[in-house]
């Protein structure tokens, strides 16, 4: 397994392009399935959850073409007919966003037979909206072994269907599926993310009729097709907000292009009381530290536009070293605070109640081998490195490589001291 090795103490100085959203890229690659034509996908970032997705959308039926050109990273999927309508154990474990394929299976062939994906290293991630959304739209669901088996021989209805909290995939799922219900959905308690526009534009690109998409309640006409079509993916908020930290933590001036700030306006606030310079752009933002101590402030996760929890791992590396008491509460996922220990072995104090955790700035932070858990976890152990003395060895970096893209290599060409240590193959999650 390759390990990261990251020497600290060298200030940031250059530019970072922001490659397309992981969590976007997912969900529009699960859209291709819905049409018998191809779906081109632009400024697409080349990720392992990507190419993993790519292997899955392959046994369904669909034709996948990457090309890097002159245009940037594109990527064609073409899916003439679905040829298997059936996900495996193997295949949706390793990925859990795979169970997405759910509701275009349904609603392209009438049905489906899809694992269920069970919990993750941040929680225990339940799909029961998922499933009564397809349900309300018609479909008929059983469960057996570990299976989705599910069933809408004559097509999918539109329903209104109400959502009890906000959820990112839930919202994009009965999206994927009600594009091609007879009649009218409504979607109400909708979550209101980023990604979720982008996937109403490229349905609405592909022939969809969905208006409402960013607000909480989401309006979807039945179309019997849809048509192929060309979407670029919007920026990855959370690589944005990542180098965003990572340029606070290690002090320097970095500019982040090929982006939009309002994205992550929330974290450029905290970032902002916090004492770091921030200076947005039309294409991005330029982040700036002088070397000044920062200020410890509180932060609280909360569905968008709050601040993420895919930034919390982050923040909280970043708080290790200002001066007094940072509070972090995680509100979205039960398990979230795995990077604790790993960042306590590089020397942070930080105490855990429940979803509460209080870290209490240190004069500094010293190098150790630790441990990534999940993907924003590592990526979090990165940024402590960056401003940690000595060397620090990132251990299991396959969780980064699911959503990040040529890290070393983006943080390297701001004067970062940050080499990859390939090892031997790596395990599939
Ligand atoms: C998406 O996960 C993202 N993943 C996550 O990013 C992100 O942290 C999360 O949204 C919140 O922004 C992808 O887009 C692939 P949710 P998702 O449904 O859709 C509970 C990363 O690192 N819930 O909004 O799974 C759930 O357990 C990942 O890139 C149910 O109870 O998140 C959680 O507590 C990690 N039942 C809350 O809702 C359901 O049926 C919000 O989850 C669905 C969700």
């Amino acid at each position: 397994m390759d390990q990261i090795a990251i020497i600290g103490g060298t200030a940031l100085h250059g530019n970072i392009p922001i490659g397309g959203a992981k969590n976007s890229a997912i969900k529009l690659m699960a859209a291709g399935l819905l049409t018998d034509e191809p779906l081109i996908l632009t400024n697409m970032p080349r990720l392992r959850d990507t190419r993993f997705l790519g292997a899955l959308l392959q046994r369904l039926g669909t034709r996948i073409t990457e090309s890097d050109g002159a245009s940037g990273p594109q990527t064609v999927l073409h899916t003439p007919e679905i040829t298997s309508a059936y996900a495996s154990y193997d295949l949706v474990r390793q990925m859990r966003a795979s169970f997405n394929v759910l509701g275009p299976l349904i609603a392209r062939t009438g049905h489906a037979k899809v694992s269920l994906p069970g919990g993750c290293a941040i929680g225990a991630r339940p799909v029961d909206l998922h499933l009564s959304s397809l349900h309300a739209l018609g479909a008929h669901i059983d469960l057996h072994e570990g299976y989705v088996y599910a069933q809408a021989p004559r097509g999918l209805k539109g329903a209104r269907i109400k959502f009890p909290f906000s959820s990112v995939g839930a919202t994009e799922h009965a999206m994927l599926a009600a594009v091609l219900a007879r009649g009218d959905t409504e979607l109400i308690g909708a979550a209101c993310e980023p990604e979720l526009s982008d996937l109403a534009a490229c349905l609405n690109a592909m022939g969809a009729k969905v208006s409402g998409a960013g607000t909480s309640t989401i309006r979807i006409t039945g179309v019997t097709r849809l048509t192929g079509a060309t979407h670029a993916v919007i920026p990855d908020r959370i690589e944005m907000g990542t180098y965003a930290v990572a340029a606070a933590m290690a002090g320097g001036v970095v500019r982040l292009t090929n982006t939009r700030p309002d994205l992550i306006d929330a974290l450029l606030h905290k970032l902002d009381e916090a004492g770091v310079g921030v200076d947005r752009h039309p294409d991005g933002v330029t982040i700036s530290r002088n070397g000044a101590r920062l200020k410890a402030v509180e932060i609280e996760t909360d569905p968008y536009p709050g601040f993420p929890t895919d930034l919390q791992a982050q923040f909280m590396a970043l708080m290790t070293l200002a001066d007094g008491e940072s509070v972090v509460r995680e509100t979205i996922f039960e398990n979230r605070f795995m990077h604790v220990p790993e960042l306590s072995r590089l020397g942070a104090e930080i105490t855990v109640s429940g979803g509460e955790a209080r870290v209490c700035g240190v004069d500094r932070l010293e190098g150790a081998q630790v441990m990534a858990t999940d993907l924003r976890a590592s990526v979090s152990l990165v940024i402590a490195a960056l401003a940690a003395r000595g060397e620090t060895v990132v251990n299991r970096v396959y969780h980064l490589d699911r959503g990040f893209e040529r890290l070393e290599e983006k943080l390297s060409a701001c004067g970062a001291q940050v080499r990859r240590i390939k090892g031997s193959a790596e395990p599939d999650d």
